[in-house]
């Protein structure tokens, strides 16, 4: 349903004596993105107070260094290439392909450490060719452009799809003799207007989001009702069919754990097959293109440490590599903001809020009450006599509701995941924004000033917002970007 603009002025009007203080300072100079944040990486590393282990008092920590190295491991079709070694990194093993996107998680989380999002150099050309493999780069792929997955939309029947579908065949590599798949028709694709794209989304802090307990997700989405109907905001939650609970990880908040979704990158992006997903996607079609005994990714069943040389975590050592990706996430620490915020970014933050971003863009969430196991309990959730209500709750700032709102036609890819249909996304977490390159579901755009009025268009439950902005003196806007980049 496309919404009055004319509905809006009256509360415009109780924005604009907020705003018109900020008019009075600044130049009326056009506003523009301050650009990606330099300095240090305010992210890529372990969550402080991870849990100790007795006689290991450094477990937690450990496993996470561990876990930290199989996220940037790189893997080839047998095992047998290391390249690693060129990046300084692990060799990951066995695995790829038939079909894969990349060799590696930290590949396209990337920036602005492992674990983040596309890097500003894509490595989706180099790999095209890589070892003697004879791929054509998608036109949709640039050296300068995002690490891209793509999805069809329909089926050539007519039904929808919706799946990734790989860029990229192992055919012609030297470790995969004998295997002669084709690569996707993209260029066709592309003419009949059957491709959507994705860019990865970042992993920072992801063992906090996995702990926000459903209700308290519910209760914060509850707690600005009013002003999401003034502003025509509904939106909600997507759910997993299997248990009914609210699913959080995706643009389209589709999947329900960083295991599932390891998982599923696992053998989406990569090809590896695993104990989630046991089956090469194209097992049975391609039998000249399968080189392993599969689950490629199984459990260690012998006793020895099958690591050499240890990696100094046992619990790494004997996880599977699915585990072991999600051991990382779960235990790294959300990107933090500037240590001293501009005043215009303070100023900013105000606006931010006075617009009606945190309409979706929730700036504070917290985790359940009876704390998260991966965390030191004594510190985190000090012991309380039985009975009275210990204070385990972590609070957070992702700047997400995760609940899935309708973007219209303007963003919209026409592919339906979970009950997000092909209108909806994930109000996008904006923590770590400042140190990112790429934005929105597909990349499209660099430029904040863009991202922002891109959540403009019919049907779009932003408008509101939007307008809100688009009637902001420049200096405000200028300090709401700058707020953006501050994060
Ligand atoms: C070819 C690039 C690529 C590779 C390789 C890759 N990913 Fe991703 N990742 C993506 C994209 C694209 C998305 C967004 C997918 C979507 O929502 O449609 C994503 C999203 C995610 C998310 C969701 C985060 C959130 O904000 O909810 C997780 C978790 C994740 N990836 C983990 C992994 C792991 C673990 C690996 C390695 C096994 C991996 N990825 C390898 C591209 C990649
Ligand atoms: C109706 C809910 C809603 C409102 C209101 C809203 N956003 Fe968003 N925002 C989203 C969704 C959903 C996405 C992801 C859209 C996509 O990628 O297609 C997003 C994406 C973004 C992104 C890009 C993030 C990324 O990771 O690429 C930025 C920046 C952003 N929003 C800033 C803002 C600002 C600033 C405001 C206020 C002017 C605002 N948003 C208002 C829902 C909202």
């Amino acid at each position: 349903m496309s919404r009055d603009r004319s509905s809006y002025s009256a509360l415009l009007a109780s924005f604009a004596f907020a705003v018109g203080a900020f008019a009075l300072s600044g130049p009326a100079s056009a506003q523009q993105d301050p650009g990606v944040r330099g300095g240090p990486p305010g992210a890529g590393g372990p969550l402080p107070n991870l849990i100790t282990c007795g006689v290991n008092p450094g477990c937690g920590q450990a496993f996470f260094t561990a876990a930290q190295v199989f996220f940037t491991s790189v893997f080839s079709v047998t095992g047998g290439i290391d390249d690693g070694a060129a990046l300084g990194v692990t060799n990951g093993g066995p695995g790829l392909g038939p079909r894969f996107n990349l060799n590696q998680c930290a590949g396209c989380h990337a920036q602005p450490a492992a674990g983040g999002t596309s890097p500003r150099v894509n490595p989706q050309v180099a790999i095209a060719t890589l070892h003697g493999a004879n791929n054509v780069v998608p036109p949709f792929i640039t050296k300068n452009g995002p690490v891209r997955e793509a999805r069809f939309v329909l089926n050539p029947d007519g039904t929808p799809d919706g799946q990734v579908h790989e860029l990229y065949v192992i055919s012609g590599r030297s470790d995969a003799p004998g295997c002669d798949i084709e690569q996707e028709d993209f260029p066709a694709a592309i003419a009949a207007n059957n491709v959507i794209y994705r860019i990865p989304t970042p992993t920072f802090g992801l063992g906090l989001v996995e702990g926000i307990s459903d209700l308290n997700l519910v209760t914060a989405f509850n707690s600005n009702q009013a002003l999401k109907s003034q502003l025509g905001v509904s939106g909600h939650f997507n759910i997993n069919p299997d248990d009914g609970t609210i699913t959080r990880f995706g643009w389209k908040a589709q999947e329900k754990s960083l295991l599932m979704f390891s998982g599923q990158a696992y053998l989406v992006e990569m090809g590896v097959t695993n104990e989630l997903f046991p089956n090469k996607r194209d097992n049975e079609t391609t039998p000249s293109c399968q080189f392993n005994v599969l689950p490629e990714d199984m459990t260690i069943f012998g006793t020895q440490d099958p690591v050499s040389p240890p990696t100094g975590s046992t619990a790494s050592d004997f996880s599977t590599g699915i585990v072991n990706f999600s051991t990382f996430m779960r235990l790294s620490a959300p990107p933090t903001p500037v240590t001293s915020a501009s005043a215009s970014a303070v100023r900013g933050s105000v606006v931010f809020n006075n617009i009606g971003c945190q309409a979706c863009h929730v700036t504070q969430q917290q985790t359940a009450v009876n704390g998260l196991a991966f965390l030191n309990s004594s510190s985190n959730c000090p012991p309380t006599p039985a009975g009275s209500s210990a204070s385990c709750e972590v609070t957070l700032n992702p700047y997400s509701d995760f609940a899935v709102h309708n973007m219209g036609y303007g963003l919209a890819d026409r592919v339906t995941q979970g009950v997000a249909n092909g209108q909806e996304f994930r109000s996008a977490p904006l923590w770590g924004i400042g140190q990112r390159i790429f934005f929105l579901h597909d990349g499209r755009t660099t430029d904040l000033v863009q991202a922002i009025l891109d959540h403009a268009s019919p049907q779009s439950e932003a408008n509101a917002v939007i307008n809100n902005y688009n009637l902001l003196p420049p200096q405000s806007k200028q300090d709401l970007l700058d707020f953006l980049r501050s994060l």
